[in-house]
């Protein structure tokens, strides 16, 4: 119905030659309608286009001068309309990957978004004629685009997942390019959904940070490792000079994900590690084999680590409890919890000599709170005792002084009354 009152309002437009008296006809001839053609306008304000006083037309093309439809909508005055599917990158392009226009507003502003786009599996598929995959405004939308600092933009960090979301769930769009549809649902409930979507921490990924957002595509098997190490520096380099190294690349094993998997990414255990049952190293080692005793080593040391720490706990919290000052075996606990984390890092050293000392070195600690624990509890003993001590000294004390007072209370011993006064007499 309302879409219908445009079009007659288009018709009457151009037969009759509607006039608008404006500064930019654009904007207000669309805004009068009810809907359709006026949504560009209702989203204008917050628009980055319109807020650098860019306008309808220098997207579009066109005259906003002239105030008759045709004359300004006229392609001889370069008004392009609405673009296809398929041009859309290029339309965008022509500011966006042009440097020296770009300039002039924001120096500082990548131009380099097209020619990534190009490289991407969306881009490329584009390329070849496949109009079902993410163009320029799949992501950020026509009108009303916002940056991407803007927490209401589709590409603000936390947006992100949704945003991709919104092709990637959808199961008929992604049959016809044989695709799963599990990323989003498995990412929400990783360590990193969570942490992100969640916990609102932008240090944990979203899908651009691992896939890129211009240039998004699946991975190469070598690369994955590259990915991880953006934020997971140190473990990536231990990885790197561990014998595993070789073997990945030997076998075309894509790094931290043959163990951590991609988007299901989930918060590792102890029990990962070792030869029992839940231990990733048993899928690919052999009882024996110089990987299962490393396996097995390195496990063992955390184990001591566990017990030593869990031992040294109870011990400082009993202390605690008692009311005793613990400070100093807190901080110890703390280092040990330190070498705890540090010798979880060290298991990607894939080498039982390279961690074992870390493991040693939190086992210090660790019973370095323990005895400073068990001495803070002995000295609550030995207080204890001391105040019995003290109790009974004074019970003794007041109880002989009760008696002396009593004793110089009573009587006289033998039993005499005190003589009475004589009678007083006449003064
Ligand atoms: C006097 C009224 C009027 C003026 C002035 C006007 N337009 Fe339009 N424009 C319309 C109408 C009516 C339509 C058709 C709307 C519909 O189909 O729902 C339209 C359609 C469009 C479309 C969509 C074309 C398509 O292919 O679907 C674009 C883009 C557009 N206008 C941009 C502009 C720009 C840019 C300017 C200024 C240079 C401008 N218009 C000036 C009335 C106007
Ligand atoms: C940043 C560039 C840009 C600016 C600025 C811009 N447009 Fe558009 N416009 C587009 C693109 C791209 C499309 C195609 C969207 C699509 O097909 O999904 C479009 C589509 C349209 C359409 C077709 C219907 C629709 O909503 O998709 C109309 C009408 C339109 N624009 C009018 C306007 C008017 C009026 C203004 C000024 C208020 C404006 N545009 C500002 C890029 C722009
Ligand atoms: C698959 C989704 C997607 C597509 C397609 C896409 N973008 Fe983006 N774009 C993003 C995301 C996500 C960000 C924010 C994160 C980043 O900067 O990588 C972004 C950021 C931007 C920025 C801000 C860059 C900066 O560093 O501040 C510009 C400009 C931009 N895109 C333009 C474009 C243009 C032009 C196209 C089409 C050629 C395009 N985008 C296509 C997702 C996309
Ligand atoms: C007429 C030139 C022009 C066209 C066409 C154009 N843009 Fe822009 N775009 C700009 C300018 C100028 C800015 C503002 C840069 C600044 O000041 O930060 C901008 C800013 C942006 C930003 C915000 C960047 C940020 O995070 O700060 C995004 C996103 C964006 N454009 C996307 C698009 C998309 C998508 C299209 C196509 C639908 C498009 N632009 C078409 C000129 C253009
Ligand atoms: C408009 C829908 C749409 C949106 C939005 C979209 N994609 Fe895609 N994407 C597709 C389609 C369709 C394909 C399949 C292309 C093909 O046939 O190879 C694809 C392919 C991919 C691939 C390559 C998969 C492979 O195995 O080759 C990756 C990676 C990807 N998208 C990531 C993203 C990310 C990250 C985002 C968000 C920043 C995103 N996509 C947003 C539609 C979309
Ligand atoms: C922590 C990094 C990371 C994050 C975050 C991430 N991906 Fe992936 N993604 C990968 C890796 C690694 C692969 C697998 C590459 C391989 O083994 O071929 C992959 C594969 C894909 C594929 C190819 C099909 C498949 O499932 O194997 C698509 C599509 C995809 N991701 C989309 C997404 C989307 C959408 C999001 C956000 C909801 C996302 N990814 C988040 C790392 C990530
Ligand atoms: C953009 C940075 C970033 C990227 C890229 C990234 N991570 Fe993470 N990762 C984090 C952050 C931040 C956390 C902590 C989340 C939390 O607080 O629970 C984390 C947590 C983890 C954890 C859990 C650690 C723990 O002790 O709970 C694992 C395992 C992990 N990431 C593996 C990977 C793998 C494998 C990849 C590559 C496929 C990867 N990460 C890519 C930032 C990143
Ligand atoms: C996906 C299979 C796979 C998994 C899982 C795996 N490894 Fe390996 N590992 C290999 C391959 C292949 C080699 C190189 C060939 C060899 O020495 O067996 C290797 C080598 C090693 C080596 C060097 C052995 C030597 O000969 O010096 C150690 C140590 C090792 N792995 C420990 C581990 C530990 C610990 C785990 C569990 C946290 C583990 N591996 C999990 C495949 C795997
Ligand atoms: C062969 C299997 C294997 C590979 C390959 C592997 N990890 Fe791990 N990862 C483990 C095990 C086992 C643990 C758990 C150790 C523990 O908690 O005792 C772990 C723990 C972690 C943790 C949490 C502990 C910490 O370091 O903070 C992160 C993060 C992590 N891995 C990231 C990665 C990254 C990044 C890569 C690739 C460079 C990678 N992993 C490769 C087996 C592996």
């Amino acid at each position: 119905m309302r879409a219908s009152l445009g079009l007659v309002f288009w018709m009457a437009a151009l037969r009759f030659g509607v006039v608008v008296e404006a500064a930019n006809s654009c904007v207000e001839c669309h805004q009068q309608f009810e809907s359709g053609a006026s949504a560009p306008t209702q989203v204008m304000a917050h628009d980055v286009h319109i807020q650098r006083g860019l306008s309808c037309s220098d997207c579009h093309g066109g005259d906003p001068a002239a105030t008759e439809a045709t004359s300004a909508m006229d392609p001889a005055k370069g008004f392009i309309g609405r673009p296809a599917r398929a041009e859309i990158p290029q339309f965008c392009a022509r500011c966006h990957a042009d440097p020296a226009y770009m300039r002039k507003y924001n120096p500082n502003l990548p131009t380099d978004q097209y020619a990534k786009y190009l490289t991407s599996q969306h881009g490329k598929r584009l390329g070849s004629g496949d109009a079902d995959v993410a163009v320029c405004t799949s992501c950020h939308g026509a009108h009303g685009i916002r940056s991407k600092k803007d927490p209401q933009s589709p590409v603000y960090a936390m947006n992100i997942p949704g945003t991709c979301a919104v092709c990637h769930t959808n199961a008929r769009l992604m049959e016809r390019h044989g695709l799963p549809t599990n990323q989003y649902a498995d990412y929400s409930q990783s360590v990193h959904g969570q942490a992100l979507l969640v916990r609102g921490d932008r240090a944990a990924p979203h899908c651009a940070s691992c896939h890129g957002s211009h240039e998004a595509s699946r991975p190469k098997v070598v690369a994955i490792g590259n990915i991880c190490a953006q934020c997971h520096g140190l473990t990536r380099d231990l990885f790197t000079k561990s014998p595993h190294k070789r073997a990945h690349e030997v076998l075309g094993l894509p790094e931290c994900e043959v163990c951590h998997g991609n988007h299901l990414i989930r918060k590792p255990t102890d029990e990962m590690l070792g030869t029992g049952s839940d231990a990733v190293c048993v899928n690919c080692h052999e009882p024996g084999s110089a990987g299962y005793v490393t396996a097995q080593q390195m496990r063992e040391a955390i184990e001591r680590l566990n017990t030593q720490m869990t031992g040294a706990q109870v011990t400082v919290a009993q202390a605690a409890q008692l009311g005793m000052e613990v400070a100093d075996a807190e901080f110890a606990l703390n280092q040990a919890t330190a070498q705890l984390t540090q010798a979880r890092t060290y298991v990607h050293s894939f080498s039982a000599s390279t961690m074992e000392p870390i493991a040693e070195e939190g086992i210090r600690y660790a019973r370095q709170a323990e005895t400073q624990g068990q001495q803070a509890i002995h000295e609550f003993g030995f207080r204890r005792h001391g105040l019995w001590m003290t109790l009974a000294i004074l019970f003794l004390v007041v109880g002989g002084l009760a008696l002396f007072i009593r004793d110089l209370e009573r009587p006289n011993s033998s039993g005499k009354q005190d003589p009475p006064a004589p009678p007083h007499g006449p003064a």
